[in-house]
Formats: structure tokens, C-alpha cells, sequence
């Protein structure tokens, strides 16, 4: 049978829904030679974007290859290597033979050994000896443009969470060498995302770093209220059970349109509909949500400082902006104006809130209701 809903993974098929503006400016970018920047808390949908660009334009015919990769796990400089050559290599062909070749003629420096399981195509690994020359660096970030050139085909590198690679040692001199070899590059084009806010924020935006104005730039939005609403009765619909527009606009507006939490709420309701789903089932689904959440919620808090769980307190009770007024710091006890700036900052840092301009906004929807309990 049909999945009515999916979270934990990224949506596809007739599980993923709206953005239908985001895909084609993306398939545009990725078309037409312009490097993208995609910046959106966690969870709200870059991953299940990308991949379905990325779907379309390799599926359509055109000399264009699209290749995908996390640099999550990456932890240095030497692991972003080994996983950017792995990808590129595995993804612009499906001949292993193509791959040693590729290896060989373009990273002849790094004398690359391959192991491969029972099933070369799927079981299949490079490894190579730290690097420390900075001409086998050059080689490795320009092996998807040699290999573009090679097979006269252009190429879109796509690297998820790519706010890591501001994590490493001497972060601003790898930069560099990125942005020095990738803006060369006539056949690549890249697409680069992630969820750390601030850090994505200031490798994208601020004038003195080496990946300021590298492309176009998307702030992923919410997926709006209707989209939602109208989702989530077709789910219900296409897998025989049935929902109210009113209850399904519930759904999504309880957790904030947050699309995750949509998703897993819907989910929690639809497991408990028979036949058609009620507001108690809605209450309950809710209450089961929070109860999976309640550990890490508690741990969170335990990590917060007075100042910081006040300054909480007056977000869920309703403040956006206006928390340097005096009868605010006031009534929450949030020290001074000074000390608000300071409070912003650090829960920012933490990733609780996020700040556009100078609305301040709960990124966990679901946090917020246990705060409103529990303070
Ligand atoms: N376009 C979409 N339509 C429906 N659900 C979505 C969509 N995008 C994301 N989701 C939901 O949000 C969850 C997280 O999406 P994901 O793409 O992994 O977000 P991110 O990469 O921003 O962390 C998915 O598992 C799914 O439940
Ligand atoms: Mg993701």
C-alpha cells in the first residue's frame, strides 16, 4: 500500500509537495550554469528539494549529470576529500572500469587503491594516503571538471550540510582553495546547502569571506497553510481513510507548518483513524509527539541559563521584537538591552531560534509547547 505520510527521510513521490517555484528555480541554476545557496533551519525540506531536482534533471536527457553528497560526517579537510572523489567518480559513471580510469588519469598523485564488495556497483570505495600538497588538493577539486570535459557533459556537484567544512582547521584557507579552483571551472556548477543559520549566513554573506556572492542565494520558506491542508486530506484520501479540511488545517498550523512535524503529526493521526479522523485523535496524536520529544527537550533546558530560559518564556508567551522595551526585560527578568543582544546570540548559536531582521522566531514549534507546560 501507499505511505500516507514520511518523515526521517527525505520526501519524494507523491510524499513530497508544494515548491514547485523553489524546483524550477533550482532546475533554472542548475541548467544554466548558475551556482545556488540553499539556507533553511533543519528539517524543513533542502534535502528532499535537491534530490528532487536533481531526479528531474538527470532524467531528462539532456548532457548534464547531477551528483549528490553530505558532507555531515566529514570532519576534516582530509575526510571532505575523500568523500568529494568517492562521489564524483561513483556518480558520472556506472562502469567501475570508468572509475579506475578516471582515478588514475586525474588523481595520479594521490595513488588511489579501490576495494570493492561482492557487487563492485553499490559496494564500492576509494581510499588514499593523507594528503599534504597543495597540488593534490588542486587535482581533487578540479576532478569534476576534468571529468565534465573528459565526457563532454556539465556537471552540478551538490554538497548537503555544507556548513562543516566552516568547522575545520584553517577553514578560511580551505575556502580559498575552493572558491580559487570551483570559480575556473566552465563545465560545474555547484549547489551548496545546509542548516547551521548563522554559520551558512556568514560564509555566504559577509563581504570578507572567500564563498561571499558565490551564487544565487534561497532562503527555503515554510510550505504554506493550504499546501498543507490539501495534502494531507489527499494522503488521507488516496490511502482510504478520511480527514476534515478543518482538522487537517489544524494539523499543520499545531506544529507551525514546520514540515517535518507536519508530516510525522499527520501520520500520528492517520494511525489512529479508522475511517475518518477527529479532533480527540488530533489531541492525543499531539500529546504522543511531544511525549517522543520530552527527553531532549529536558536535556536542552538543562543546558540553558536563567537569563536564557526567561528569554524563552517570553517567546512562547507571545513576544517577537520588542524584547529590549523596559516593561519586557522587566517582566521576564532579562537583565538589560545589552544582555537581550547577548541572549539572541547564544540561543542562535544553540539553533532554538532563529532571527530575521528583528522578529525572533522558536525553530521547534513542539519545544514550545513544553516550555509553556513545564515553565
Ligand atoms: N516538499 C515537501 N513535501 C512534503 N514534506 C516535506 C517536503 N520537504 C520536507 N518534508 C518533510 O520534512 C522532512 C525533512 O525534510 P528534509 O528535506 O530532510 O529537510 P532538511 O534537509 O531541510 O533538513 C521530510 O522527512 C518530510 O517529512
Ligand atoms: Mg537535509
Amino acid at each position: 500500500m501507499e505511505q500516507a505520510f514520511i518523515f526521517g527521510t527525505a520526501a519524494f513521490g507523491n510524499n513530497f509537495t508544494n515548491r514547485d517555484e523553489e524546483c524550477k528555480r533550482l532546475e533554472g541554476n542548475f541548467k544554466n550554469g548558475i551556482n545556488s545557496i540553499i539556507v533553511s533551519p533543519r528539517r524543513w525540506g533542502k534535502t528532499s528539494l535537491v534530490k528532487k531536482v536533481a531526479k528531474q534533471v538527470n532524467n531528462s536527457g539532456q548532457q548534464i549529470k547531477v551528483v549528490t553528497m553530505d558532507a555531515f560526517m566529514c570532519r576534516t579537510e582530509v575526510d571532505f576529500y575523500r568523500l568529494f572523489t568517492t562521489e564524483i567518480i561513483k556518480q558520472t559513471s556506472n562502469k567501475w572500469e570508468e572509475w579506475m580510469e578516471n582515478a588514475k588519469n586525474f588523481l595520479s598523485r594521490v595513488s588511489p587503491k579501490f576495494s570493492m564488495g561482492s557487487d563492485p556497483l553499490n559496494d564500492f570505495s576509494i581510499s588514499f594516503d593523507v594528503l599534504n600538497d597543495i597540488q593534490t588538493e588542486q587535482d581533487i577539486l578540479d576532478l569534476p571538471q576534468k571529468i565534465a570535459v573528459s565526457k563532454n557533459i556539465r556537471l552540478v556537484v551538490c554538497i548537503d550540510e555544507f556548513q562543516q567544512i566552516a568547522e575545520y582547521t584553517n577553514a578560511i584557507n580551505f575556502q580559498k582553495k575552493m572558491r580559487s579552483i570551483w570559480q575556473l571551472q566552465t563545465n560545474v556548477t555547484y549547489c551548496l546547502y545546509g542548516s547551521k543559520m548563522h554559520v551558512l549566513t556568514n560564509l555566504f554573506s559577509k563581504q570578507s569571506s572567500p564563498f561571499y556572492k558565490f551564487g544565487d542565494l534561497i532562503y527555503l520558506q515554510k510550505i504554506d497553510a493550504t499546501r498543507w491542508t490539501s495534502y494531507i486530506c489527499a494522503r488521507f484520501t488516496a490511502t482510504g481513510k478520511s480527514i476534515s479540511e478543518d482538522l487537517a488545517a489544524k494539523v499543520s498550523s499545531m506544529v507551525d507548518y514546520h514540515s517535518s512535524y507536519v508530516q510525522h503529526l499527520a501520520w500520528l493521526v492517520w494511525v489512529k483513524t479508522t475511517t475518518e479522523a477527529t479532533q480527540a485523535q488530533l489531541d492525543e496524536a499531539l500529546e504522543d509527539l511531544l511525549n517522543q520529544n520530552k527527553i531532549l527537550y529536558y536535556n536542552q533546558t538543562e543546558n540553558l541559563t536563567g537569563y536564557q530560559i526567561n528569554f524563552l518564556k517570553a517567546l512562547v508567551n507571545g513576544v517577537q521584537s520588542e524584547f529590549t522595551r523596559a516593561d519586557i526585560i522587566k517582566l521576564y527578568n532579562l537583565g538589560s538591552s545589552a544582555n537581550v543582544s547577548r541572549l539572541k546570540k547564544a540561543l542562535e548559536q544553540k539553533e532554538l531560534i532563529d532571527i530575521s531582521g528583528k522578529n525572533v522566531t522558536l525553530l521547534d514549534p513542539l519545544f514550545g509547547y513544553w516550555l509553556k507546560s513545564e515553565f
